[in-house]
Order: structure tokens, then C-alpha cells, then sequence
């Protein structure tokens, strides 16, 4: 079984880098940007086009939309107009890319030329050309058929980026990152998207070693089965497992750079791999069901990252861990009232099986600390609650490091990938404390619950700086909303969690 469909064709796109004053006399389909009062065109094109944008009432607003045409002398023009508002930030660049290229993949067009707006032009800007382009023109169409499948799989062929002179060099780097961030990102979409018949903890182990091989051995991937996880203690992760036809499978990837200096940052990557959440015994409603797959979300974004570390090549030291099992009712599951055990011999009162998470977590973060990062960092589809509160697009971010948590909300607005920090309330933390074991997996109170869930997982978590991402609402897109994230799975974090590599890297470098 092949779990990464879409990275199969991924890269048809050829991406040319190209000087700005030749801009609009060459282009058919364009992708243009403009704020109010500024149109960086040409005087004889700006008379039609400003013509156009007064007729259309257009005001140029942050994500605003138009498309507006006109003769020429060969063939006629079409320009996909993006308002960029008064402030211009990256991402409303990457969404009007996205955008546009939605736009250009309707209508059977094939070439589209990207005008870089002056206010953006540097790396950033090459990169999230092709982050829109390729996130925006993505579909799951593995499992589609005839002419519904061929629609949905058009390809852009040709990407013409116009800049200025002076920038060719940074934006054509911008663009080689740009590949790499894009086809993470999908790739962790593509796991999440494959229903969880396929994407089983073996399928995913499967994927994760086709990752090391394709490292050539930069990237190491080790892995424990049932009883070697039994032989580790890890009570709680095997807890959630026992009741799925599916074995279990912890995987630990280590990716370790060329140049192995002493002072060189680690960081511990964590994923939750719940492939599938029925609720075990305590199972959910049939809606509440329905979109389960993506309770591996977190794991298919740590799988995404690995997947470009290799070819990014930054002098950091990072693990990635994923407890991978499913969450089934039957006759072997895990029952309410059951006690587990962690494998720091921390005991848990099963209040509620579907608080399967946090438990598979609490080993997982215990095994992490084992290589002594410097930084740890999990990503998991962890409450519904944390939904309700934020929202379907932002996710939760919970931390005992300030400094560590603005690089990271830092890395995630270069991404246009929203979080938003919620707080460890200390008062909270005797709520998941239980009276015949040393915690309960489910608060006695009902409110609260993402926080209360993140005080379960702090309870793993010693002094090293660590982030929890609460990831459960923007993992999925229901609808699409963003033109970034199609419907369907988001690979929500690869790209932020590559940023901050990135980051870490620069500043271990610039501090000599
Ligand atoms: N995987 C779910 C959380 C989730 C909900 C992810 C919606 C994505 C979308 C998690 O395991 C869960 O079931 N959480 C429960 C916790 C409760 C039993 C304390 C929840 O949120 O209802
Ligand atoms: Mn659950
Ligand atoms: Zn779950």
C-alpha cells in the first residue's frame, strides 16, 4: 500500500525566476497584488486595470479577490487581483497565490505568471510562492475515478515569478526551501487524508522507514512492538492499544547533521499516532466519529518534518517520537476503572477511555526525555475542547518556556499557521489527581478541558523547555476556509515546526 499518493507526481511544476519590467507584456494569467493607490504597473496596463478595479468597486482590502480581463493585440489577459491591505504580511501573499492558482486550475489554465509586490520582496517571498502554489492546488484524489479524478488532478505547469533584479538569487532560494516545506506538508495531508483502514501503525512504521532509507543514513529509525514497549513499561500507551486488531508500534527517528559539533541544540519531536479514536469503550457518536483518521495527525506532521530534514540540512539535532496504535472497543479493551501504569511507574485511573491521548502522550514524553533535548515539543489532536475555545483554525499552544514559545508562535506567523497560547492554571492541576491512583485521565471538572488535558501531560514533563500543541481543530479542514488548506487533512504544523528548526539553527550559528 502506497501512503503517499500525491507525492508520486508531486514537482510538475517548473518554477522560473524572471525580471519584474517584463512582467505584464508576457503574461496571460497573472497573479497580481496591489494595496490602495498602489498598482506597480505599467503606465499604458494601470489606466485599464485601475478602469477595471473602479468598475468592480474593488478597494484592495486585506484577501480580496478579483478577476478582471482585457484584449490585447495576441490573446487576451486575465489577471487574478489580490488586495493586500494597508499592512502587507506574508501570508496574505501565500493565500492570494493559493487563491489564484484555485482560480487558474478551474479554468484548464496552465501557465500563470506571479508578480512579487515590492513591499514583500526577499527568501520568505520565493518560498511562499511555492507554498501557495502546491498547498493550494492540492487534492486527495487517490480514490477518485474517470473524468472526477482527471479534474481534480490538474497540474500547473509553468510558475513565472517576476521580481526585481536585486532579489533573483534570494527568491530562487526561497523557492528550493519553498519544495521542501510544500512537499512535507503534503505528505504529512497525504497520511492524514488515507482512511485508517490503510494508514495502520504498521503502515506508518513502513513510511517512516522508507523515510530513513531515502536519508541515506542521516536519519535513523528504531522502532519497539508490543513487547518490547511491555518490557519498557509502557503501560499507559499499551493501555489505549489493547483493544485494536492492529499491533502497536513506538518509532523513535533520529536526525543528526553532518557537521556534529558539541554545541549544537537537540530538539525531541512529538507526534500523537492514535490512527484511529473510536473512543474505545466509552465510544463516540457516529459524528463525532466520523473524521477519526486524523487522530495521527500529530504523527504524520513529525513523519513530514523527518521527511525534508535530510535535504534542508540544518545543524540541529532533532528526535521524533510516536506512540501508533488504534483506538478500539472489544472484548480486550481497556475499561473505566481500569488503573495503568506509565513507564516511570506513575499510575493513571481510567476515567474515560476516550481520553486515549494523553495516555499514549505520557509515555511517549517519558521516552523523549530519555536523549535529554534541550527542547521538546509535542503536536496532538488532544481535546475538543481546545476547539471550542479557538476555534477550527487555530490551535492551542501551552508551555513552561516563554522564550521557547514566541519562537514558536514567531515560526508559525511566518507560516500563516495560527496558534494562540493558552495557560497552565496551576489551580486546575489537583483536578486530574485521583484518589486510588496517582492521576485520573480525565479532570473532574468539565470545564477547561484543554487545559486541563495539557496539566495531565505537564505532569510527564520535567524542566526542559517544552511546548504542547493542541492541534485537533486545524489538522482538518471540514470546509475549506483558508485557500492554503484545501479540505480534507492540513498537515497543520510541518511547515512551523520546519521554521523553527530553522531558527534554532541560526541562532546556535550566530552565537559562536
Ligand atoms: N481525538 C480526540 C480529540 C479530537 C476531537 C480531535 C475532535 C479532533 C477533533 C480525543 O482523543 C478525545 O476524544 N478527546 C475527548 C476528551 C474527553 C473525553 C476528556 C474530547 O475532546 O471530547
Ligand atoms: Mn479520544
Ligand atoms: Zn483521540
Amino acid at each position: 500500500m502506497i501512503l503517499s499518493y500525491y507525492t508520486l507526481l508531486f514537482m510538475a511544476t517548473n518554477y522560473t525566476v524572471k525580471s519584474k519590467s517584463d512582467a505584464l507584456p508576457n503574461t496571460e494569467f497573472g497573479i497580481l497584488f496591489w494595496q490602495k493607490g498602489k498598482l506597480e504597473v505599467n503606465k499604458k496596463d494601470q489606466k485599464t486595470i485601475q478602469k477595471s478595479l473602479d468598475r468592480l468597486i474593488a478597494s484592495g482590502e486585506k484577501n480580496e479577490c478579483q478577476v478582471i480581463s482585457y484584449p490585447r493585440e495576441k490573446s487576451p489577459r486575465t489577471l487574478f487581483m489580490v488586495g493586500l491591505g494597508e499592512n502587507p504580511v506574508l501570508d496574505s501573499f501565500r493565500r492570494g497565490v493559493a487563491a489564484g492558482v484555485q482560480y487558474a486550475k478551474q479554468n484548464s489554465i496552465q501557465d500563470i505568471s506571479i508578480i512579487v509586490p515590492d513591499v514583500l520582496e526577499n527568501k520568505e517571498v520565493g518560498q511562499a510562492v511555492v507554498e501557495g502554489v502546491e498547498l493550494g492546488g492540492y487534492a486527495f484524489s487517490k480514490y477518485l475515478s474517470g473524468q472526477e479524478k482527471i479534474k481534480q488532478f490538474k497540474v500547473i505547469k509553468n510558475v513565472d515569478v517576476f521580481t526585481n533584479k536585486e532579489e533573483t538569487a534570494e527568491v530562487n532560494r526561497g523557492i528550493k526551501f519553498g519544495k521542501e516545506f510544500a512537499k512535507a506538508t503534503i505528505l504529512a495531508r497525504d497520511l492524514v487524508n488515507e482512511p485508517a483502514a490503510h494508514a495502520t501503525p504498521q503502515a506508518l512504521l513502513e513510511k517512516a522507514r522508507e523515510i530513513g532509507r531515502e536519508s541515506k543514513g542521516q536519519i535513523l529509525v528504531e522502532h519497539y512492538d508490543r513487547k518490547e514497549c511491555e518490557i519498557r513499561g509502557m503501560g499507559a500507551f499499551l493501555g489505549v492499544a489493547q483493544g485494536s486488531v492492529h499491533e502497536p508500534v513506538f518509532i523513535h527517528l533520529v536526525y543528526q547533521p553532518v557537521e556534529n559539533s558539541k554545541d549544537m541544540p537537540t530538539i525531541a519531536l512529538i507526534g500523537k499516532g492514535v490512527t484511529f479514536d473510536s473512543g474505545g469503550l466509552n465510544i463516540k457518536p457516529g459524528d463525532g466519529m466520523e473524521t477519526m483518521k486524523v487522530d495521527m495527525a500529530g504523527a504524520a506532521a513529525v513523519l513530514g518534518v523527518f521527511s525534508a530534514l535530510s535535504k534542508l540540512q540544518f545543524n540541529v539535532k532533532v528526535h521524533g517520537y510516536m506512540a501508533l496504535c488504534e483506538n478500539m472497543p472489544s472484548g480486550s479493551a481497556m475499561k473505566p476503572g481500569d488503573i495503568v501504569k506509565t513507564q516511570s511507574g506513575k499510575t493513571i485511573e481510567i476515567k474515560n477511555t476516550d481520553a486515549e491521548g494523553r495516555l499514549t502522550l505520557a509515555d511517549a514524553l517519558l521516552e523523549a526525555q530519555k536523549s535529554k533535548p534541550d527542547y521538546l515539543i509535542d503536536l496532538a489532536t488532544l481535546t475538543g475542547a481546545c476547539m471550542v475555545a479557538l476555534g477550527e483554525d487555530v490551535a492551542g499552544l501551552f508551555s513552561n518556556d516563554d522564550d521557547f514559545s514566541s519562537m514558536l508562535i514567531k515560526s508559525a506567523d511566518n507560516e500563516g499557521e495560527q496558534m494562540w497560547r493558552l495557560p497552565l492554571v496551576e489551580d486546575y492541576k489537583i483536578q486530574v489527581k485521583s484518589n486510588i491512583a496517582d492521576l485520573r485521565n480525565l479532570a473532574t471538572k468539565r470545564w477547561g478541558g484543554a487545559v486541563t488535558a495539557a496539566l495531565f501531560l505537564q505532569e510527564f514533563v520535567g524542566k526542559t523547555p517544552w511546548i504542547h500543541v493542541d492541534i485537533a481543530g486545524p489538522s482538518f479542514v471540514e470546509q475549506q476556509n483558508n485557500p492554503v488548506n484545501p479540505a480534507g487533512g492540513s498537515g497543520f504544523g510541518v511547515r512551523t515546526l520546519l521554521k523553527l528548526i530553522e531558527l534554532l539553527d541560526t541562532k546556535n550559528s550566530q552565537k559562536t
